[in-house]
Order: structure tokens, then sequence, then C-alpha cells
């Protein structure tokens, strides 16, 4: 099979879908379900047509775009990822796999092969947390990991509810109807930027993902005392910021303290009321992102942060409440697929790695519903979630050559 990957196509694509932004350039923010959101997703839908696939949506408007195979009826081999992105994010984080995965399509349908297993590229909904406050919405209803009723109650920051939200989307089917039938996909495989630093250290330009490190989340509430910035003395204060304070500083510590750098944890919002200059702090609303390759460790730093909130809630005479959002456990990825994607990079002598994805991804859900796998590509500096995400053309289109290599050996 002879792929000629169309490089500077891909590059302004990607470039094209990061100007459908709540941000000015080169800051992307496309948060799920906005008129920005929908407007990319015209834009994905559009170039997949062109691509003559046969896009649906389904009720929670997870997109798929199929490259029908011969034996239609066979399980397809999957690929793609997502197009929503967090504020003050970059072009590449999810994206890649969506325009890299169509590319990787697109190539194949020039080389002249033909799917026995049809193939399908999907754009996940909602892999972000930013509106709902959990990740992976759309592989999760998929894998049939969140119930109906839970996705049903959840409810936006700006007090919207998803229903609401998603009807106004003109998403409006039962969320029953999301999950996928047993036996949907033979399988599936997500190309991505590594969020990390470590293929560039090791200047090698392609990571087989082996397992998904486990992502948790929580919410924590402080109630203290609001009152005068002037007149409340400090031997009468409650101040639920300060409180907070201490109990941020024993998360990074819990983390930090594990046994294991594979223990991060990050607070990364701090919503204080009433939020004036001279009001103390009555109450504080925190996020912990917890996360771990080992499910025993990130329970006892999960253990270590109530502790903590129970000794400062005594000490400061202050009332700390968690709500647990989200505690999934690791993906193993299939070996067959790893396997495929190796044999690509061998034959072409593309140096490659086994690693971990530290962060997550729909693979994370995938995984529980068909043998699924990730490819990485290295991203500068290892930086991702900020503007100034960047990875190389040709790093691109290494990645979608062995992603268009696998998916044809899946799908033979
Ligand atoms: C996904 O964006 C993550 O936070 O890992
Ligand atoms: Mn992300
Ligand atoms: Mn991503």
């Amino acid at each position: 099979m002879n792929l000629d990957v169309d490089r500077d196509r891909l590059v302004a694509e990607i470039e094209e879908l990061a100007l459908i932004s709540e941000a000015e350039p080169p800051v992307v923010t496309r948060i799920v379900f906005t008129a920005v959101d929908r407007k990319a997703r015209a834009w994905v839908i559009a170039r997949c047509e062109k691509a003559g696939l046969a896009v649906r949506q389904d009720p929670i408007g997870n997109m798929f775009a199929r490259w029908t195979g011969s034996d239609a009826s066979s399980p397809a081999v999957g690929t793609g990822s997502h197009i929503d992105a967090i504020p003050n994010a970059g072009k590449y984080d999810g994206v890649v796999g969506v325009l890299g995965g169509l590319e990787a399509i697109r190539s194949l349908q020039r080389s002249g092969f033909h799917p026995k297993h049809s193939i399908e590229l999907l754009v996940f909904t909602s892999e972000e947390p930013t509106r709902f406050g959990i990740g992976c919405l759309g592989s999760r209803l998929l894998s049939g990991t969140m119930a109906p009723d839970a996705a049903r109650s959840l409810v936006g920051k700006e007090g919207t509810s998803l229903e609401e939200v998603r009807g106004d989307a003109g998403f409006k089917g039962p969320l029953e109807e999301v999950k996928l039938p047993p036996g949907y996909y033979k399988a599936f495989v997500e190309l991505h930027i590594e969020q990390g630093p470590l293929l560039e250290r090791q200047k090698i330009p392609l990571g087989i993902v082996t397992s998904i490190a486990a992502p948790a989340s929580m919410r924590i509430s402080i109630e203290g005392a609001g009152g005068h910035a002037g007149g409340v003395l400090m031997p009468d204060r409650k101040d639920a910021l300060c409180a907070g304070a201490e109990l941020i500083l024993a998360i990074e510590i819990a983390a930090r303290t594990s046994g294991a750098v594979d223990t991060v944890a990050t607070v990364g919002i701090c919503d204080v009321f009433p939020g004036a200059v001279n009001s103390i702090p009555s109450r504080v609303h925190l996020t912990v992102d917890i996360r771990d390759t080992n499910l025993e460790r990130r329970a006892a730093a999960m253990r270590a942060i109530e502790a903590a909130g129970k000794t400062i809630a005594m000490k400061r005479q202050v009332s700390i409440r968690e709500e647990l959002v989200n505690a999934d456990v690791p993906a193993e990825c299939a070996p067959a697929i790893a396997e495929a994607l190796s044999q690509s990079c061998m034959k072409h002598q593309f140096a490659y790695v086994p690693m971990v994805s530290r962060a997550y991804h729909d693979s994370l859900f995938m995984a529980r519903v068909a043998p699924a796998a990730m490819l990485f590509i290295p991203c500068r500096n290892g930086y991702s979630h900020r503007p100034d995400e960047y990875a190389s053309p040709e790093d691109i289109a290494r990645g979608v050559v062995v992603l268009a290599e696998t998916l044809a050996a899946l799908a033979a």
C-alpha cells in the first residue's frame, strides 16, 4: 500500500478549525453545545461528507462518519477523538485525532484500499469536563459507563441542564439510544498529542499507549462566615478562603508524598463568594482532579485529602464537604492493536516507545466495549491545555501514516 498523506491540507484544516473559537487566535476555547461548538461540528461534518463518508449523530451529539466496508454488517474499526477545547486551550488536543483520522481515511481511499470492515471516524461529545463538570460524556454514555439518568441530572455551571442544552443544540432523542450495541467495534484507535514531554525529551516520534491512567475528581464546598474586612478582627474570623488555601496545599502534599511520581493532583477551580475586595469570603468551591496509574495509591491520596479537610474544618471552625464526581479505573490497551501499530512503525523505521497515557481520553471508556489503543505524537515542550500547544506537521503526518496503516490492517 502506498500512502500519500496530504500534510499541507491537514495542517491547513487544523488552522482553519482553530479559528472557530470563542477566543482570539491563537487561543482556542470551544465549549460543548455552544454556538461555536455547533459551528465546528458543522464544519467537520461538511469535510467528512466531502470525503464520501455517511454521517450520523446520536442523541448526545457523538458524531460517526462511516466509510462502509465490503462486509457492511461486520463490526467497524473506529478512530477519532474530540473537538471541544477547554478555556484558553490550543489547536491540537483532540483535533489531531479527528482531522488526522479523517486524513488517514482519505489517504486510504486515495491508495485504492477497499476495507472489508467499515472504518468509522468518531467525534466524541464533551471529552472536556468544562461545562458539566465531568469529562468524556459522550464515551461514558456510548460505553454504558454512565447511566442515562445520571446524565439527565447533570447541570452546567451556568445553571442549565444537559437535557436543555443538548435539546437547544438539536440533539433530542432519548439518551438510552446512545449506548453502543455489543460488538459494534472490532477495534478502536485514537491518535493524540502526548500532552507531556517524554517523547520530545527522548527524541522519539511515536508512543504506543499501553495503559491509560485513572482519573478521579471531587467538588469541595467550604462554608465559613463572611463579614466586613475592616470590622471583624482576626481572632473572630471563619474565613472560607483561608481554609481553602490550607486545603489546597494539603492536596498538593497528598500527591507529592504518595510514594510515586504517578500521583498527580490539581485544584483548577476556586470560586470565592462573595468575591468583594472588602468582604471576608464566606463560601469557597474547589475542584480537585486527581489521577494515578495505581488505584490503591490514588485512594490513599484521596483519604489523606479527606482527613486534611476534617482537621482544617475543626481548626478553623468552618464546614468542609466533599462530593465525589467520578473515580474511574485505568484502561489496558489491546495488545493486538499495539502490535499492528508497531508493525507499521517498524515498516517505516519510525522509532517508537510503549508508554502510559497520563491524560485521560475517550479511549479510556472505549476500551470497556472494544479492543482499544492509542498512538501518541510529541508536542513541543510537552505543552497542552494552553494556547502555545504545538505539534509539528512532520510529527502529525507520521502519526497519520501509522494510524492509516493500522486501520487498514484491522479493517482488511
Ligand atoms: C483531558 O483533557 C484530560 O484532562 O486528561
Ligand atoms: Mn484536553
Ligand atoms: Mn484530548
